[in-house]
């Protein structure tokens, strides 16, 4: 095989982080992050976009959050599953859907899912994923020709079983396109798990803990939406500290 062959057919990796806690092992070689939390602010985020929401800003802190609301910005605040007092709007995709909410900008907190965007960004490129938008996601990654490193908010630095799933359905398209490969064993445990879920992912995570609280929380009908693949066709990119709409043509990337 000459030279430039070997060159034109190197593969990219796909890799999967189960937890930000994790991200300082395999940051290093990536400098495209995708970021999912399934349940459920990364569904949110997508949807939002989706939905003609002009931005989102993403705050680590309640602290934060209050400062954004000094300055007169909608805040959504989440903290276990619940909106927080004195905040505008919570975490559900439900309420992204909002007319009232088009050409807005919200800033976001949430227990898990806004951390991690913030922990990934001071890397070249980082975009939202979720089942939601899975396809239109994994198209767009195909395309970049880049090693691809998903990272799972998880829950509470813990490993969570819902984002597993969609980091390995993202690993599998991936690697089913042929132009990628991955070498650690986190991202062929995520594949695995995404193929033994894939028929029925509601089911599967039957016992998993955050759909236990969020059942306790009434909020089946949010889990369920979360766990349609496709019913969003954004893919939300971190520009300047805000997530907004790649754009078709994105030159910046
Ligand atoms: C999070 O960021 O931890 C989640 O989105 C929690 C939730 O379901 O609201």
């Amino acid at each position: 095989m000459s030279k430039n062959s070997s060159l034109t057919n190197k593969l990219n990796r796909v890799e999967v982080c189960f937890a930000p806690c994790n991200f300082h092992q395999y940051e290093e070689a990536f400098d495209l992050i995708v970021v999912i939390d399934v349940l459920r602010a990364t569904s949110a985020i997508c949807t939002a976009i989706e939905h003609g929401v002009k931005g989102i800003i993403p705050v680590a802190t309640l602290e934060e959050a209050k400062e954004y609301q000094e300055k007169g910005y909608i805040v959504a605040a989440e903290r276990n599953g619940a909106i927080v007092e004195g905040f505008d709007l919570g975490n559900s995709p439900y309420s992204y859907m909002s007319p009232e909410l088009k050409g807005k900008t919200v800033a976001l907190t949430t227990t898990n899912g806004t951390k991690a965007i913030r922990i990934a960004e001071q890397k070249k490129t980082v975009v939202i994923g979720s089942l939601n938008n899975l396809e239109s996601l994994c198209e767009w990654l195909i395309k970049q020709n880049r090693d691809v490193l998903v990272l799972a908010s998880g829950w509470k630095d813990k490993f969570n079983l819902e984002d597993t799933i969609c980091g390995g359905a993202i690993t599998d398209m991936l690697l089913e396109s042929g132009r990628f490969t991955s070498e650690e064993d986190s991202s062929v445990a995520a594949k695995f798990i995404y193929r033994s879920a894939r028929e029925n992912m509601f089911a599967y995570l039957k016992a998993s803990s955050h759909r236990r609280r969020l059942r306790a929380l009434d909020l089946n009908a949010d889990v369920s939406y979360c766990l349609t693949p496709n019913n969003v066709s954004a893919i939300p990119i971190l520009k300047d500290g805000m997530l907004v709409p790649l754009s078709d043509n994105a030159k910046e990337i």
